[in-house]
């Protein structure tokens, strides 16, 4: 159900202060905008490739929980990336340029990219 995975996307504490005030008023009480933005564009996006739990749905998919995944990059460069794909030397699957949604944004992929620190990145 759409509430309560967005409660188990953005962490357990208000879960009760979120069920008087709805999901949406939690998502932007506990967290800016651009984050909530953030999760909006990895749930339309990026899921279908990446997956709920970020750990890639098809081979050629990389892990981002593990601790060598590309989340050590710089912001800077997983923005680029984003925005105009990327293929690793041998990969035999490129990520599309934003995500093969052309309405993608330099704003989204920012947001995105602190969405995935904060769900995947290892603490
Ligand atoms: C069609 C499947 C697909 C979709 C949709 C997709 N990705 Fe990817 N993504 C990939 C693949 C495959 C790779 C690995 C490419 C490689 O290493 O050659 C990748 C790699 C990445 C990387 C690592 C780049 C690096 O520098 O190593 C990031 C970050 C990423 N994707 C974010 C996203 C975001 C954010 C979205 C949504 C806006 C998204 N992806 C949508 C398939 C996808």
């Amino acid at each position: 159900m759409f509430i309560s995975k967005e409660l188990k996307v953005l962490g357990i504490a208000g879960v009760v202060g979120a069920l008087a005030l709805g999901p949406a008023s939690y998502v932007l009480a506990s967290h800016t905008p651009q984050f909530a933005n953030g999760v909006a564009v990895y749930e339309t996006t990026c899921v279908a490739c990446h997956g709920e739990n970020g750990k890639g749905t098809i081979p050629g998919v990389p892990n981002f929980t593990k601790k060598k995944s590309p989340l050590s990059k710089s912001d800077g460069e997983l923005v680029q990336n984003i925005l105009h794909g990327f293929q690793s030397p041998g990969s035999f699957m490129e990520m599309p340029a934003r995500g093969g949604n052309p309405d993608l944004t330099e704003q989204d992929a920012l947001d995105v990219v602190s969405f995935l620190r904060e769900e995947f990145g290892k603490k």
